[in-house]
């Protein structure tokens, strides 16, 4: 009898546990679900070194690839040359946000606003952006598929 009450004492400890982790997870996430893709000038402002060697690697500049094929409308090409496309604040046309062109930090690291909100501190920022952006990698890099015809309509 002892032994049992003793087993759901610690179930139920466990139990709680469990539901504090998940809700404190569920928060960090949270975080960055209301957010929008913001100006990646923003981004430059505050990690300058970062910067400077994104600036001019192959994602930033991706963009040029659909310039030079005249694919730069096609949403095909978008969701992967461009950074936030169809998603709120997202690249949209190379007029309303020229600065979401290519691939930029967002299209690995999330939707930035909430990230840069005025007087938070370090820990807050920490939690209002994704870090685990080794996952995105394959949304565009397709391992076991061919690149889409680079002339497809
Ligand atoms: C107002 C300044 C500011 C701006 C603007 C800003 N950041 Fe940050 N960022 C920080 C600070 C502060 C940290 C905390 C990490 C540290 O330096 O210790 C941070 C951390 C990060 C991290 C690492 C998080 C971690 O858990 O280590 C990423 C990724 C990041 N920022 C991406 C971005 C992106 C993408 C943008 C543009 C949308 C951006 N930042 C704009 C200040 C800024
Ligand atoms: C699923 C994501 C995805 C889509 C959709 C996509 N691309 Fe790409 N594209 C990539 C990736 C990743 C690379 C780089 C690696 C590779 O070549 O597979 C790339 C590379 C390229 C290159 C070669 C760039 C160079 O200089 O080597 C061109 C050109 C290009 N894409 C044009 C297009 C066009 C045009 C479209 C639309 C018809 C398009 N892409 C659609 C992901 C994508
Ligand atoms: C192609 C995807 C990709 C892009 C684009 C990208 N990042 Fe990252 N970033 C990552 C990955 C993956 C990590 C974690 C692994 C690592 O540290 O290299 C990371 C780590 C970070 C970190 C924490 C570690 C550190 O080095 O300080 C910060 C801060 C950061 N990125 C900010 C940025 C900013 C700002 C930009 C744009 C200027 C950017 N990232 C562009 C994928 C990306
Ligand atoms: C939003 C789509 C997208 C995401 C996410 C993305 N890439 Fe890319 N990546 C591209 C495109 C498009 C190119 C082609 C650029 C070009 O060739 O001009 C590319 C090019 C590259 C290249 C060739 C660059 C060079 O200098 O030769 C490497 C390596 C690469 N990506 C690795 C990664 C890794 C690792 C991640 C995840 C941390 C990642 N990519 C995330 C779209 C993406």
């Amino acid at each position: 009898m002892r032994k049992w009450i003793i087993t759901i004492i610690l179930v139920s400890v466990c139990f709680v546990f469990a539901l504090i982790a998940i809700s404190k997870a569920n928060k960090a996430i949270a975080g960055q679900a209301n957010a929008k893709y913001v100006s990646e000038k923003k981004c430059y402002m505050c990690h300058k070194a970062l910067a400077k060697t994104h600036e001019t690697s192959k994602h930033a500049l991706s963009f040029k690839c659909l310039l030079d094929n005249n694919q730069d409308k096609n949403p095909k090409c978008l969701q992967c040359h461009t950074t936030g496309y169809g998603k709120p604040g997202g690249f949209t046309d190379i007029k309303s946000t020229p600065d979401l062109i290519g691939v930029g930090c967002q299209a690995c690291h999330g939707p930035g606003s909430e990230h840069i909100e005025i007087g938070l501190s370090k820990e807050e920022r920490k939690q209002k952006i994704n870090i685990n952006a080794s996952s995105e990698c394959v949304k565009c890099h397709k391992i076991h598929q061919k690149h889409i015809d680079i002339k497809s309509k």
